[in-house]
C-alpha cells in the first residue's frame, strides 16, 4: 500500500473557521475523513503545525519513508528558504497544493520557494486542490 502523508503549515488548523469566502466552511478534519473513506487503496496520514521547524522535520522523517507528501506550506510557501532545501534534500516526491488561487491575490503569493523542487503544483481548487493531488500518486 502506498504511504502518502499530507503536511498543512500555519493557520490552516483554523479551516471552516478561518475566513470561509476563501477557504471554505469544511472543517480539514472532516475533509481529511471523506478522503481517506474514498481512497482505501493508500495510506493517509495528516500532519500539521504552525511551527517552521516542525514542518522540516516532518518532510525530513517522511521524504525517505514515505512514497508521497502533500505539503501545503501555507504562509511559508512564500518565505522559507528552510522549508524549500528541506523538500530539495528528501527523496519522496512532493506535491505542492493551495486550497485557492494564489496567483488571483496579493503579488507576495505569486513566488514560492518549494515549487523548484515539486514534482507538480496544484492550486485553487479548494479542497479539491488535496484530492487531486492524492490521485496524482495513485
Ligand atoms: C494557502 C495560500 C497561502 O498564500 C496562505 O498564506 C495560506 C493558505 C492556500 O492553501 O490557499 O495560508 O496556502
Amino acid at each position: 500500500m502506498k504511504k502518502i502523508i499530507i503536511i498543512n503549515g500555519p493557520n490552516l488548523n483554523l479551516l471552516g473557521k478561518r475566513e470561509p469566502d476563501i477557504y471554505g466552511s469544511l472543517t480539514f478534519i472532516e475533509f481529511f475523513e471523506t478522503i481517506k473513506l474514498k481512497y482505501p487503496s493508500v495510506t493517509l496520514e495528516h500532519f500539521q503545525s504552525n511551527i517552521e521547524g516542525e514542518i522540516i522535520d516532518k518532510i525530513q522523517e517522511a521524504g525517505f519513508s514515505f512514497d508521497g507528501i502533500i505539503l501545503n506550506a501555507a504562509a511559508y510557501t512564500h518565505t522559507s528558504v528552510g522549508i524549500g532545501d528541506a523538500v530539495a534534500a528528501i527523496e519522496t516526491p512532493v506535491v505542492e497544493v493551495h486550497i485557492s488561487n494564489t496567483f488571483k491575490r496579493e503579488e507576495f503569493r505569486h513566488h514560492s520557494y518549494i515549487a523548484p523542487n515539486a514534482k507538480g503544483v496544484i492550486v485553487g481548487f479548494g479542497l479539491q486542490s488535496y484530492e487531486l493531488a492524492v490521485t496524482s500518486f495513485i
